[in-house]
């Protein structure tokens, strides 16, 4: 290769390169905001699940615990599913999440902590408790909701 071919294969290379670092990155926000939206309807799916057994409409009692256990797994998780940048496109975050660091980690540590008691209470089996704990991890929902989320 003459030295000025060298440079121009040089050039497309790293013009190649740059491209797939660019789409690199917009894949990796839609990917975040999916993984995010996914997790946050797993919560809702088993909130429901419980709810349905709670009212006697499905299930059995004893499926509680095991609903319960996921969400305190996957609610310890919440504080990672918002890196830089995933806040644009096809989401319902607000941007507040990334300009109010501080209150936003108060939400979804509220969401970390009532449903680890919530798995603690339902895996004891008392019902009554196991409500008044569910109730509690609602309210951490809400409560990011209100600041966090766009309206519906
Ligand atoms: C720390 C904040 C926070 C907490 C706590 C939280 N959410 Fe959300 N939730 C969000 C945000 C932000 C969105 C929008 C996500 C997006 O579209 O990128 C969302 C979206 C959702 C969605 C819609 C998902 C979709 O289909 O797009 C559901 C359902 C949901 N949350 C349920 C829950 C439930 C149930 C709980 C409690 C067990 C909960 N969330 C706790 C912030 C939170």
């Amino acid at each position: 290769m003459t030295p000025f071919i060298r440079r121009i294969a040089a050039a497309g290379i790293a013009a190649m390169v740059a491209s797939i670092g660019f789409a690199g990155f917009a894949d990796a926000d839609v990917n975040a905001i999916k993984y995010r939206q996914n997790h946050t309807k797993a919560l809702g799916s088993h909130l429901g699940a419980i709810s349905a057994v709670m009212k006697g409409e499905a299930g059995k009692p004893e499926h509680v615990a095991g609903h319960a256990a996921a969400v305190a797994g996957i609610g310890a998780i919440a504080g990672d599913l918002f890196p830089a940048g995933s806040g644009e496109g096809k989401t319902g975050a607000l941007p507040s999440i990334w300009e109010k660091p501080g209150e936003f980690e108060k939400a979804w540590m509220a969401l970390r902590d009532a449903s680890a008691k919530f798995a603690e209470v339902a895996a004891g089996g008392d019902m009554k408790a196991t409500g008044a704990a569910m109730g509690t991890v609602g309210k951490s929902c809400g409560g990011c909701h209100k600041n966090f989320r766009k309206k519906q």
